[in-house]
């Protein structure tokens, strides 16, 4: 048991957990909604806050500004609560309402937008999100969807302890494509530690990418890429897993009573996309996806 002088210290350093689907390998899912702020994104918000400290791009006294799917909120609000800074955050209404009280529990300032197909909508949380940026003195926006230090903090912190965690016999890394920084950041650093590695990126069947960019709108949250992201690489990513709503939310019933995983909706189309690429694995595989948060954020939304 470890003991930390610093919350932010806590994070990181997940625990890794087998899930016995029917495979001939091994599926284990990488617990990130047992970080602090409850999910993936404290690695990525507190890698991007610090380099700004370092870099000056962030003062004492500053707002802290950041365009989320409620994750990267949350942890910026966590963050910016430890850090003594101010914190607005630009949301789509489409979140969930646990996520919207947990932002403001934290003293976060809120902005809801309407939620949009494409990130690049002008009525959308992130153009939102840069007009506030622009207008307030002394601000940093993490900008999570173009700061290459999102994925850089995954490449840093979250391959290694892969790569680690599974005494280097990790096979197929999968997880959920959002930003796209914790499939590309962590499978970066797992691919050069082994060539032959697979990197899985789960995406929604109905996101900008996967429809090629004719979106429809979708219900699973922190999951899709409704942009032209910088963090994904084809050099990165061998193959795309697309899920939808209805099979995702299924899962969430099904790991949650079957397995005990209480995880939200991301995780829910990573296991998804894992218990089907699982059928498929040799004796030897490995496969590692990434759980990242839980499904207490989402209980009013009655998936379960
Ligand atoms: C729960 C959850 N899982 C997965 C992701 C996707 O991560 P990334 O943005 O690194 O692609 C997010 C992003 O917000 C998330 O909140």
């Amino acid at each position: 048991m470890k003991t930390f002088e610093n919350l932010l210290h806590a994070i990181g350093n997940t625990p890794l957990v087998r899930i016995p689907f029917d495979s001939q390998g091994n599926v284990y899912a990488k617990l990130e909604y047992l970080n602090p702020g409850g999910s993936i994104k404290d690695r990525a918000a507190l890698f991007m806050i610090e380099e700004a400290e370092r870099t000056g791009l962030l003062k004492p006294g500053g707002t802290l500004i950041e365009a989320s799917s409620g994750n990267q909120g949350i942890a910026t609000a966590l963050i910016g609560a430890i850090k003594g800074y101010k914190v607005v955050i630009t949301i789509s209404e489409k979140i969930s309402e646990e996520k919207q009280k947990t932002l403001q529990a934290y003293g976060a300032q809120l902005i809801s937008c309407k939620p949009t197909l494409q990130l690049d909508d002008p009525n959308g949380y992130h153009a939102k999100a840069v007009e506030i940026h622009r207008s307030t003195p002394n601000s940093f926006m993490l900008n999570q969807y173009f700061n290459p230090t999102n994925s850089a903090a995954h490449y840093a912190m979250l391959g290694p302890e892969i790569w680690q965690q599974t005494h280097g016999n990790v096979t197929h890394y999968m997880a959920a494509a959002g930003s796209g920084g914790t499939v590309s950041g962590a499978g970066k650093y797992l691919k050069e530690k082994n060539h032959t590695l697979k990197v899985i990126a789960v995406d929604v069947e109905n996101s900008y990418r996967s429809t090629n960019k004719n979106p429809k709108p979708y219900k699973l949250e922190g999951i899709g890429v409704d942009y032209d992201t910088p963090h994904l690489r084809n050099t990165i990513i061998d193959k795309y897993e697309l899920v939808n709503d209805h099979d995702s939310i299924a899962m969430l019933q099904t790991m949650a009573r079957k397995y005990g995983f209480l995880v939200g909706p991301s995780s829910g189309a990573v296991a998804c996309a894992a218990e089907r690429v699982a059928r498929n694995l040799q004796k030897n595989d490995t496969m590692v996806i990434i759980f990242g948060d839980s499904g207490r954020a989402y209980l009013t939304k009655n998936f379960y």
